[in-house]
């Protein structure tokens, strides 16, 4: 599976990435985050993150997107883009590549942008390698 899309569904990725963070509910950090997640079908799931008074109860834009995605009965991805308001690649947190890495692939693209517009591609592996993932649970958790 090739882990690309074309420039034309990247820039719709991008925009909608981007149009993410208005909705963001960042009282507290005022870092405004925005994620979108296309899904095997085409569809784009936009994600931002949403703080809590109780720090701890907030939650990122990329889970925001995919749980958004996930329940609505998608479960195969393509790619995910993630920009904040900073002119540099913010990579999504520990926990998010944990929940992430649980629906895969490993060669999913990640695309990092910048307010430039620049951006950098990953992968998932190269997120998060040596991850734990339902392979392990299987085996030692499930039997
Ligand atoms: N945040 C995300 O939404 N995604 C990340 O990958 C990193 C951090 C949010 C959480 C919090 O609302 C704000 O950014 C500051 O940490």
């Amino acid at each position: 599976m090739s882990n690309t899309i074309s420039k034309e569904v990247q820039d719709k990725l991008f925009a909608k990435a981007i149009a993410a963070k208005d909705t963001s509910y960042s009282p507290y950090s005022k870092f405004r985050v925005g994620a979108a997640l296309l899904t095997e079908d085409g569809t784009i799931y936009q994600g931002c993150n949403i703080e809590n008074a109780s720090f701890g109860a907030g939650i990122c834009a990329e889970r925001t997107a995919y749980v958004k995605a996930i329940s609505e009965g998608h479960n195969k991805f393509v790619a995910l883009a993630v920009t904040t308001d900073q002119d540099d690649f913010v990579s999504p947190c520990g926990i998010c590549r944990q929940f992430i890495s649980e629906f895969g692939p490993a060669t999913l693209p990640v695309y990092l942008l910048k307010t430039s517009g620049e951006s950098q591609l990953l992968t998932l592996a190269d997120l998060l390698p040596y991850s734990f993932g339902l392979e392990q649970g299987q085996k030692y958790i499930l039997k």
